[in-house]
């Protein structure tokens, strides 16, 4: 969706474990930083991915590194954001003229039912509620493809694309834990868990022409 061209430099903001940015990495010979709240997230991001891929402890909300960027990556972490004003200001002021951004959230608050349904039967079993006493479900949702579209229009951006989507998937009990494990420790011990795919778009800077 952002055609990421070879001379780009990449931002993959909330990048977690790193993958999206190893992704990346193989597009692009330009600058490649992965940048998540969670020193842990870092840690193994860094630990995965090539020496290349440059990774930084920081919050969205402080971001401050003006027309650094042409691209930004923001999947599955923008739930998680307390000052959504603040960070997509921070983003819009990270890129370059022309620069673009993509998001992916889960735009309902259930954003995976059965999931929920489980973390409450687990929270509320005495057996398992010490595992679980740390959770906190995502708090930043907006329901429609409307509202996402107007908070990246008052940071600045043009946007070209938005839309939510629904998306169901069936998976067997090992693979949920396997994703589960792949993430979830480090991102619960700081303030985030976990997530369903939602809406996505290209928020695009006023004046960009591709
Ligand atoms: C569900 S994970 C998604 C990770 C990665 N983007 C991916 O697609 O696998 C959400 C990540 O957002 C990070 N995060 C939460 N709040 C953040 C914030 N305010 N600024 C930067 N990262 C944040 C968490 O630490 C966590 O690693």
């Amino acid at each position: 969706m952002l055609r990421i061209a070879r001379t780009d430099d990449v931002l993959d903001l909330g990048c977690g474990t790193g993958h999206l940015a190893q992704e990346v990495r193989v597009l692009t010979d330009g600058r490649v930083v992965g940048i998540d709240l969670s020193p842990e997230m870092i840690e193994m991001a860094r630990g995965a991915a090539p020496p290349d891929v440059e990774f930084l402890t920081a919050a969205a909300e402080d971001l401050d590194m003006p027309e650094t960027f042409d691209a930004i990556i923001c999947n599955s972490a923008f739930q998680w954001f307390t000052d959504v004003p603040g960070a997509l200001a921070n983003c819009f002021a990270a890129l370059r003229h022309g620069g673009r951004m993509a998001l992916q959230a889960p735009a309902h608050r259930e954003y995976c039912p059965q999931f929920l349904r489980a973390v409450r039967m687990l929270a509320g079993d005495r057996r398992t509620a010490r595992t679980w006493d740390r959770f906190r479900s995502p708090w930043t949702f907006y329901e429609t493809a409307e509202e996402y579209s107007r908070l990246f229009a008052a940071a600045g951006f043009d946007v070209v694309a938005a839309e939510v989507e629904e998306l169901r998937e069936h998976t067997t009990p090992e693979r949920a834990l396997e994703m589960f494990e792949s993430g979830r420790r480090p991102a619960t011990s700081t303030r985030a868990a976990t997530t369903c795919p939602g809406p996505w778009g290209i928020p695009r800077r006023r004046g960009s022409s591709s």
